[in-house]
């Protein structure tokens, strides 16, 4: 597909359709509460978490995907029918970005384009645990500059009630199943819509802090079968908090600073939706108003790579994200890695709501108290 550019530099990647998508299943922290030691004060206060989405048993990463992926389509315009009606794939590339993919082998993408009517694109898996979606968008912004790609959807998706103890009682209160998705075209970088100005990092050296022990190589190496705490997902939530609070704000401003943008130009800062403390915390840091800041992690909780596209696809549908306003993303995950880009908000139609777990807003601080 030939790409569009009006210059001799390479093509921007313009961001054309947003969507998310969680299962149905609302579970509260009442609900968590009746089977856990725990209770709604302690989860809202120190999280800002009031309910969060589970899939159903049976249901994977690649099917909250798929139902992501389609909206995504439907929103920039495009239908995968085409290409059987003998027109060109409405897109080049599939990349899903997760910590929880359908199997160790192979790859997600491939089965959520299939499913798509995609068969035959372009379509692979990007790991950067939670900070997955920006790591994501640098990638999809490269095929688009290179000439690889003219479109491409790019979905973060993650299940992460498959790999955390429901009996472990720190980490089920934090996260959610969800899936939030993006298509991205080759433009100018001075349209709406544009992306750029990407930071990206990594310190491996704390790989620990936020893990799963087994079900990998280091794991099949190890002797013996693994332990019930070896298969599933453990973090170090006290010093998790302390680098997400620095490395955030950091990539932020390097970001702000790369770009000549002051933080008073960032119209929406839309942080993975990590907890609220730690949104909060950044924005203190950067010195923007906690009002500016795009959250929803009290109705989804921490939903893993699929967060950013599921905040920004809550706030679009809300309209609170309008044509030409400037978004800072910033994202932190295991790794440890963390990224952050800018975007000018596009023209888009309102995504499509499926469900109403989407109460909030920007965020003030009722939650925590
Ligand atoms: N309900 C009630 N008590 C709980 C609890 C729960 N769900 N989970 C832990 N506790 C207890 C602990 O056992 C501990 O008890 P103790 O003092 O008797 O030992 C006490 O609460 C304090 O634990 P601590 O871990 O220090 O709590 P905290 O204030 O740091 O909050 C987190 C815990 C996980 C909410 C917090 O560390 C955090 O938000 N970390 C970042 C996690 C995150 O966002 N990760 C994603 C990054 S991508």
């Amino acid at each position: 597909m030939p790409v569009h550019t009006s210059s001799t530099s390479a093509p921007a990647a313009v961001l054309c359709g947003v969507a998310g998508w969680v299962p149905p299943r609302v579970v509260t922290n009442d609900e968590l509460a009746e089977r856990l030691d725990t209770d709604d004060t302690w989860i809202r206060t120190r999280t800002g978490i009031r309910c969060r989405h589970i899939a159903k048993p049976g249901q994977a990463t690649s099917d909250l995907a798929v139902e992501a992926g389609r909206l995504a389509l439907r929103n920039a315009g495009l239908d995968p029918a085409e290409t059987n009606r003998g027109g060109t794939d409405p897109v080049d590339a599939v990349i899903v970005t997760t910590t929880t993919p359908d199997r160790p082998c192979p790859a997600t993408a491939p089965a959520v384009a299939a499913r798509l009517g995609l068969n035959g694109v372009a379509a692979f898996d990007v790991g950067a645990v939670c900070t997955g979606f920006v790591y994501g968008l640098a990638t999809a912004a490269g095929l688009i500059a290179s000439g690889v790609a003219a479109r491409v959807l790019l979905i973060g998706a993650d299940t992460y009630s498959t790999i955390v103890d429901p009996l472990d009682r720190a980490n089920a209160i934090i996260f959610g199943d969800g899936a939030g998705a993006v298509v991205l075209r080759a433009g100018d970088e001075d349209e709406p819509g544009a992306i750029g100005h990407f930071d990206l990092g990594s310190d491996g050296t704390h790989e620990d802090l936020i893990m799963v022990a087994a079900g990998g190589s280091r794991g099949r190496s190890a002797e013996g079968e693994p332990t019930r705490a070896e298969r599933h997902f453990a973090m170090r939530g006290n010093e998790v908090y302390r680098h997400a609070v620095t490395r955030m704000a950091a990539s932020a401003r390097a970001t702000l600073t790369s770009a000549g943008w002051k933080t008073d130009d960032v119209d929406h800062f839309v942080p993975h939706q990590a907890n609220l403390r730690i949104l909060h915390s950044v924005a203190d840091d950067l010195g923007l108003p906690r009002e500016r800041c795009v959250a929803n992690v009290d109705a989804v909780g921490n939903t893993g790579a699929a967060s950013i596209p599921l905040a920004l696809a809550d706030a679009a549908a809300r309209r609170v994200l309008r044509p030409g306003d400037r978004l800072l993303l910033t994202a932190f995950g295991g790794g440890l890695t963390w990224g952050s880009c800018l975007l000018t908000w596009p023209e888009l139609p309102p995504p499509i709501r499926t469900h109403d777990p989407f109460v909030p807003h920007h965020t003030g601080d009722d939650t925590l108290s």
